[in-house]
């Protein structure tokens, strides 16, 4: 769980205040024996009504958490006590939502990576009052996939999934591949945070507001679960992997170097598995794998840092994440298809529209975030390239609504196990993305949706820009100023 790099990286550069250092800091053994069970968040139940699916999510502040041996911290979290409980729901499925704000404060629930109406997606417009229940109702109508979701509140997201609110929505399509599926058992989500404990065992929440890149932890959790094992038992098992962290970025793979094959990016599957020995993650990526375990074994889920560091690039370090502890003898898995079913890439048409997006510190073409101005008109179903030019250090872009593709980055395709459907991704410092995005129907002229640098930090300052999807032919009529913000229905 330590950092192996912390020495050097302390003697080298004397960055002990970003880095984290902090001698009232707890910082547990150097060698964790990893004997914690991994936590699987509950799947939650939906209530039997007609034709719907209904979810009810109550957002809770002032809960007590056990993550550190013998001592208590005070998280917040999602009909628990910290991160919420796995929403599933299937391609088609009609879903009602209550989210009820029982914090003290406002604030929203993003459904990160769904396609649906701008009202319905919980971006900072759709505020919640404490006390108040929001109920969006949408269909799910896109492919299969690892969504997640999360608080939205213009400047305070970053503190509000900082202090626990996170939690995942998969999406299964009836129609798609025989894939492990059993939740918990070989189909197992890995939700990875990092964090920094006071001694007493408090949640230090110092650099969330502030700092290059914000908050940066020196412990990982792994869904809420200090130096946790799983003890695995069957042969073949699908890690679905989120980055819920604030600003940090991980290599993932195993200790011992073994390969494993990605099934799916961000939005979906491949088309057809991509074998590796290491994925990198940065904040609100995903990425299904899907693992082979010989009898008996044992292995070591672990991030390796690949960077040289470099003046204001962010760091990547090395953590170990989770111990795998393999049965004898294991349940044997059905063999992984050679064919995924995911798309193919659509080539973006001849003479797409093209927009440029340059990231400076923290705006982006120059401007802050601003509630009420409307950045962007995307006529509805455009199949657009966007162009995202970062003339400063390391940050990734999220697009709402759209799955897209990553065409280039500095030019180059990018590595396979990125090629599938995207919503986020990374931009190296001054590297040059291009994506090829194909927008959605759900038109609405006054209620925008968000495109932003995830790493919190970032998007809590303004890096966020609001675009509007809107019927073809009537974008010059779209009004560029909206009122303050905030959906009253
Ligand atoms: Cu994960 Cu705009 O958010
Ligand atoms: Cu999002
Ligand atoms: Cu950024």
């Amino acid at each position: 769980m330590k950092r192996r790099s912390v020495l050097l990286i302390g003697a080298l550069s004397g960055l002990a205040a970003t880095t984290g250092s902090c001698s009232s800091d707890w910082e547990g053994p150097n060698d964790p024996e990893f004997t914690n069970r991994l936590r699987i968040p509950p799947l939650a139940d939906p209530q039997p009504t007609a034709g719907v699916k209904r979810f009810s999510l109550d957002l809770l502040a002032d809960r007590r958490s056990e993550f550190l041996p013998g001592l208590t911290t005070k998280t917040w979290g999602i009909n628990g006590s910290y991160l919420g409980p796995t929403v599933r729901v299937a391609r088609g499925d009609r879903v009602q939502m209550a989210v009820t704000n029982r914090l003290n404060e406002a604030t929203t629930l993003h459904w990160h990576g769904m396609r649906l109406p701008a009202k319905m997606d919980g971006g900072p417009h759709q505020m919640i009052a404490p006390g108040a229940t929001w109920r969006p109702e949408w269909t799910i109508n896109q492919a299969a996939a690892t969504t997640w979701f999360h608080p939205h509140l213009h400047e305070k997201t970053a503190m509000h999934v900082y202090r626990g609110l996170a939690g995942l929505l998969l999406i299964d399509d009836p129609n798609g591949p025989n894939l492990p599926s059993d939740y918990g058992v070989d189909d197992v989500p890995l939700i990875i945070q990092d964090k920094r404990f006071d001694r007493d065992g408090a949640l230090n929440t110092g650099g969330v507001n502030s700092g290059t890149f914000g908050f940066l932890g020196n412990q990982i959790l792994v869904n809420g679960t200090y130096a946790p094992f799983f003890q695995v038992r069957t042969e073949l098992v699908r890690f679905r992997l989120l980055n819920a962290s604030n600003a940090r970025v991980y290599r993932l793979g195993f200790a011992d170097g073994r390969q494993f094959q990605v099934i799916a990016t961000d939005l979906g599957l491949l088309e057809r598995p991509v074998t590796v020995d290491r994925v990198k993650l940065s904040p609100g990526e995903r990425a299904e794998i899907v693992v082979r375990f010989t009898t008996g074994e044992q292995a070591m889920l672990d991030s390796r840092g690949e960077n040289e560091k470099q003046a204001n690039d962010i760091e990547e370090e090395d953590f170990q994440l989770l111990k795998l502890i393999a049965a004898a003898p294991l349940t044997g898995s059905a063999p992984l298809p050679d064919a995924l079913g995911g798309d193919p890439a659509e080539a973006p048409p001849a003479g797409a529209h093209r927009r440029t997006f340059v990231l400076s510190g923290s705006e982006i073409n120059g401007k802050d975030m601003d509630m009420t101005r409307i950045d962007e008109v995307v006529p509805a179903g455009a199949h657009e390239i966007w162009e995202i030019d970062n003339t400063t250090y390391a940050h990734n872009f999220h697009i709402h609504e759209v799955p897209f593709r990553i065409l280039e980055i500095n030019g180059a395709a990018p590595p396979a196990y990125q090629q599938g459907p995207k919503d986020t991704v990374f931009i190296p410092k001054n590297a040059k993305v291009r994506l090829s995005a194909r927008f959605g129907t759900y038109t609405d002229p006054v209620s925008p949706y968000m495109y932003h640098c995830h790493i919190l930090r970032h998007e809590d300052k303004g890096m966020m820009g609001q675009f509007v999807v809107v019927e073809p032919g009537t974008e010059d009529r779209v009004p560029r100023t909206i009122g303050s913000g905030h959906d009253h229905d």
